[in-house]
């Protein structure tokens, strides 16, 4: 039995990261999904928010099960049982960075990552975007899961 990882901020989830999670989710015998924090960024949704979001869009994946966790990736896997990590590659502009977190992690508890390459049609799309596009009232409906999309441009419009 194979248990994967899906960690990320999902501040929001979008339409390409289920569809990672989705595709993980046939890979692996079981999925744990995991809303961590970046130190890099500063989540405007709460991590109960990001589970419920994530909780609603993914009803229909059985083996999938969504947590929060607030440290270090590798003692998110180790708590999560996780044999191996999943993050989605959307182009080369995420590859630099990735593989430095990638290689990291192996070092500190030798998990692996594996990369699975984004649907060209989700390459443009990052949360920051949804954000935005959600602040100024456009229309995030195919960007984001039918589950979440209201509560999305509402929480967004809201949030200034
Ligand atoms: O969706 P994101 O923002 O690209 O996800 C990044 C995330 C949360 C997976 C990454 O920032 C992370 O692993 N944070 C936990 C802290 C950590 O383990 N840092 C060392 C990794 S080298």
């Amino acid at each position: 039995m194979t248990h994967a990882l899906c960690p990320g901020s999902f501040d929001p989830p979008t339409v390409g990261h289920i569809e990672i999670i989705e595709r993980a989710s046939k890979l692996f015998d079981s999925v744990t999904v995991a809303v961590i924090r970046n130190s890099t960024k500063n989540a405007i949704l709460t991590s109960e928010e990001r589970v419920d979001f994530l909780n609603r869009s993914l009803v229909d994946v059985k083996n999938v099960n969504v947590i929060s966790f607030d440290g270090l990736l590798v003692d998110c896997a180790k708590q999560a049982n996780a044999d191996v990590v999943v993050k989605g590659l959307r182009a080369i502009s995420d590859f630099d960075y990735e593989l430095q977190m990638a290689q990291m992690n192996r070092q500190l508890s030798h998990i692996e990552t594996v990369f699975l390459s984004t649907n060209p049609g989700h390459s443009f799309l990052s949360s920051s975007m949804v954000r935005d596009i959600a602040r100024y009232g456009g229309d995030v409906s195919s960007l984001v899961p039918s589950a979440i999309a209201d509560d999305v441009a509402t929480r967004f419009a809201l949030s200034d």
